[in-house]
């Protein structure tokens, strides 16, 4: 049948289900520019509206997985683990997964990305490190799995192109939030880039994508089953991300927590989200025979200095200064380093994400736009979450700026993140499901 793209966009936008040709046919075209973006941008927003069958959206996902180049690791590491985040504010989570899982023999090579809008990017949070290189060539990325068993790099541009060039068109036509598009944008470039098995951290609260845990279960469910289709091992946690995780939010900053919870310390809600996934990332690899055996090998290695060990060694390997990560006062840190107090006496009932991934934008630690430099020293570091009671007048963060203008307007802005209460509030939980494939 000849593939009519009109035809196409008509059939989503009167409700119908796409056959695995025609989104062959069509993610082809789009890749190679021969359909324009007014017709993939009218098509993506009958989406928005019409939605997708989970059997459509994992024809997708295989189709733009496969517009461009797709990794074979297995010539470097039998068994390959990856690890996904939807994105949230204080995210530090592989910076100090990657050393702990590697730690116990399970080789690590994740692509990952940079800050965009209020959420954070593990490449920006790794180039606060002197010298460390996050661009490698695909030779490069294979030669560190190897001989360090972690390594930790950018996107290559031909991993899923089809799926960055839809994004990008998706960011600007407001059909980001399509639960079947977002699905099929993740999972593309996870089964592009070579993953036998994947452990994913669906975020939900203001802070991230998914507002609602019931949206943020409907995300994680169509992954895993997505996932599980192509025979990949699949689990999907749904924490927590109301307030920000940990209590370092910047770049320079948080590669601090992170080493803090390589060396056994670290906020304990950020160790228990390292914990739980590291542990579900050797469960599906088969290296521990249950949960609790997994969670107790993974805090082994936080507490005996092994993690700690494997992070020196990636350091070195990416070309990064190993004494900057021994000495964290030598890291980049911000002029200005001033508390915020409480305004009043009472509980925390509220430490918004959202603004506090926002303020990012004002200290110049994240990015509006792609490609925008940014200031790695900047950024907050919290006393008190929600739950916890403080004294008028006690300090609830400590602000990091590089100008007093950034520091007072950050500051102003930042008080609205909080809410007060006199009686103690209910402090959501921090991991609020784990969704698995359906036994068959
Ligand atoms: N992250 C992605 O990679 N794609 C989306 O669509 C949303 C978040």
């Amino acid at each position: 049948m000849p593939f009519h793209m009109v035809e196409f966009i008509e059939k989503k936008r009167d409700g119908g289900e796409h056959s695995e040709e025609e989104l062959h046919h069509f993610i082809k075209g789009f890749t190679e520019g021969s359909i324009p973006d007014y017709q993939a941008a009218a098509w993506a927003m009958a989406v928005y509206f019409r939605g997708m069958t989970p059997i459509e959206t994992q024809h997708l996902t295989l189709e733009m997985a496969r517009s461009g180049e797709t990794l074979d690791l297995h010539d470097v590491a039998p068994f390959i683990v990856d690890k996904h985040s939807s994105g949230g504010v204080g995210d530090k989570v592989t910076l100090t997964l990657g050393p702990v899982v590697a730690s116990l023999g399970l080789p690590v090579g994740k692509m990952s990305g940079r800050a965009l809008a209020h959420t954070g990017g593990t490449l920006d949070k790794l180039e606060s490190i002197p010298g460390l290189n996050v661009n490698l060539t695909i030779e490069q990325f294979k030669e560190l799995l190897k001989s360090v068993g972690l390594v930790i790099a950018g996107q290559t541009h031909d991993l899923a192109p089809a799926d960055g060039k839809l994004y990008a068109l998706r960011d600007v036509t407001g059909t980001v939030p399509s639960v079947p598009l977002i699905a099929s944008s993740i999972m593309s470039k996870k089964i592009a880039g070579g993953a036998d098995a994947i452990v994913l951290d669906v975020k939900v609260g203001s802070g991230a994508f998914m507002k609602t845990v019931p949206e943020a279960k409907e995300l994680a469910r169509l992954m895993v089953d997505i996932g599980a289709g192509l025979d990949r091992k699949m689990a999907a946690f749904i924490t927590d991300m109301s307030q920000p995780l940990g209590n370092a939010v910047g770049n320079a900053l948080e590669v601090r927590e992170a080493i803090d919870a390589l060396h056994g310390g670290g906020p304990s809600d950020f160790r228990e989200i390292v914990v739980a996934l590291a542990g579900e990332m050797l469960l599906l690899a088969g290296k521990a025979a249950g949960r609790d055996e997994a969670r107790s090998l993974i805090e082994r290695q936080l507490d005996n200095g092994e993690a700690w060990n494997k992070f020196v060694q990636f350091v070195a390997a990416q070309g990064g200064d190993v004494e900057a990560v021994e000495n964290p006062d030598l890291l980049p840190a911000a002029r200005i380093q001033e508390p915020l107090t409480a305004p009043v006496s009472g509980y925390i009932s509220m430490l918004d994400a959202l603004t506090v991934g926002r303020s990012e934008l004002i200290l110049g630690g994240a990015r509006e736009k792609k490609g925008e430099p940014i200031d790695h020293a900047v950024g907050v570091v919290l006393h008190k979450k929600v739950g916890d009671w403080v004294e008028k007048g006690e300090p609830l963060m400590t602000i990091h700026a590089n100008s007093r203008e950034r520091f007072e307007e950050a500051k102003l802005f930042l008080l609205g993140a909080y809410e007060f209460s006199d009686d103690p509030p209910e402090v959501p939980p921090l991991i609020h499901d784990l969704i698995l494939p359906e036994e068959k």
